[in-house]
């Protein structure tokens, strides 16, 4: 075998036993240590409970240096992409790697309209959930149904059957969103209008209802589309690796995706943007900020500024400078832009940004921060908000999960744990 261009050496101090381990190179980021051999060879684990120093695989989707606070889609930075492309294209890249040419939109969009109504009989599963279920609850249920629904495509090692289940996920999504906000507020489902684009046609399945006209609003469409291409993909996230561990066990996607789901619903990850507005509502005016602020500094309270920090970054996160300006425009447009709500948001960054415990933390607004404010504006309820999140990262647990499927390296995922029970009873 040949020998890799870099090693890494450890010695065992009471032993003197040494293992020289290969380091792994990407196009990117920092080297990685190869420690697959560490506990055969020199009878070790490895210790790393929130990974924060493991990388789980190869991917060539997305990347992010969070020092320098740059986020790349298949190499593209984040804010050209936000900037020039629509969400389906970038979902198109994110799935193939590639942006499309004309043609190639032209199908794939096809692909995805073709695909947009559910199962009729999918929709009894929204009729027996209880009234008041959060809608990620009853996101989560139907998604794992689908496995009930489109087992036609479940036959996992099969490239056809993979691509056609991608399409159906991520197609009916948003179908299955509104779904879920229509069963809350007790309106009819509304049925996927195919000319209208993916985020328009999200808004139009939410909002219209059967006695009345609906128009989409386009700068709606726009912040939602541009929302979607910010949330897309994120690298190995907790949500991300949660699918990518459900599929490499040879789970169907639709399950896999549903396990993506409820690791997004926590409020340290997808539950965030809802989690800033009722901070924001909590913290009410402008005069309570260094209060709040005490208290995020302080070890003993729980309380945390929601929508700030992030494991990655270091610096600023990328996507929460796009949002916070499209922000500024929907709040303008929509004739909002005196929403207090935004005013104190900006005067918390403002603060925040100047205390020590931020800056030495390097604690910086997420892009959870402003997306919820956006949300609200476009009149998407709190509840909804993670929903949202989840019908964007679909395309991105797909994508990864693909990924995953095509890695000749691929076997179960299965970590080991440090054992600190009884030794016997
Ligand atoms: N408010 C106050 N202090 C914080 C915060 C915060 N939001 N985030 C981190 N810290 C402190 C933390 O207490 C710790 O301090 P110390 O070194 O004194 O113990 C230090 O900063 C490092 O934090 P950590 O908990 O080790 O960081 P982590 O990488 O484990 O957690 C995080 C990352 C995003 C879960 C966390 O920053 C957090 O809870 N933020 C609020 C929730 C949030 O906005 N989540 C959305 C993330 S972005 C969207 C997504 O990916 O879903």
């Amino acid at each position: 075998m040949k020998k890799p261009a870099k090693t890494v050496t450890l010695t065992d101090n009471s032993t003197g036993k040494q293992i020289e381990l290969p380091v792994v190179t990407g196009s990117l980021g920092a080297p990685a240590i190869d420690i697959g051999r560490l506990y055969r060879d020199f009878g070790y684990l490895s210790y790393d409970p929130s990974f924060a120093s493991t990388a789980s695989c190869r991917s060539t989707i997305t990347f992010i240096d969070g020092d320098k606070g740059q986020l790349l889609y298949r190499g593209h930075p984040i804010e050209k992409l936000a900037r020039e492309n629509s969400f389906t294209e970038v979902t198109y890249l994110l799935l193939y790697g590639e942006l499309p040419e004309a043609h190639q939109r032209q199908r794939f969009t096809a692909q995805l309209r073709r695909h947009s109504m559910i199962n009729e009989g999918l929709k009894g599963f929204f009729r027996a959930f209880y009234h008041d279920a959060h809608p990620m609850a009853s996101m989560v249920g139907v998604v794992g149904a689908m496995s009930a629904y489109y087992h036609d495509v479940t036959d996992i090692r099969n490239p056809e059957h993979r691509e056609i289940a991608a399409h159906r996920l991520i197609a009916k999504l948003p179908t299955i969103a509104a779904g879920c906000h229509k069963r809350a507020v007790g309106e009819p489902f509304v049925y996927p209008d195919n000319s209208l684009s993916y985020c328009g046609n999200l808004l139009h399945m939410m909002f219209s209802v059967p006695c009345e006209d609906y128009v989409v609003e386009p700068v709606a469409e726009e912040a939602l589309d541009m929302i979607f291409t910010l949330h897309a993909d994120h690298e190995q996230n907790a949500s991300t690796s949660t699918v990518r561990l459900a599929g490499s066990s040879g789970a169907n996607p639709f399950a896999c995706i549903a396990s993506g789901i409820t690791a997004l619903w926590g409020r340290a990850h997808g539950g965030a943007n809802e989690a800033v507005l009722e901070m924001l509502d909590e913290i009410g005016t402008v005069s309570n900020i260094p209060r709040y602020l005490e208290r995020a500094r302080d070890r003993d309270d729980p309380f945390r500024l929601m929508g700030f920090g992030h494991r990655v970054y270091r610096n600023h996160d990328p996507r929460a400078r796009i949002i916070r300006t499209m922000c500024h425009k929907v709040l303008e447009r929509l004739g909002d832009i005196n929403d207090p709500a935004f005013e104190l948001a900006l005067r918390l960054e403002e603060i925040a940004l100047q205390e020590d415990y931020f800056i030495e933390r390097k604690l910086y607004p997420n892009v959870d921060f402003y997306s919820g404010l956006i949300y609200r504006a476009l009149g998407i309820p709190r509840n909804m908000f993670t929903v949202m999140f989840a019908v964007a990262r679909t395309v991105g647990w797909v994508a990864q999960w693909q990924e995953m499927m095509d890695d000749p390296q691929q076997r179960i995922g299965r970590p080991r744990q440090i054992y600190v029970g009884a030794k016997s009873r």
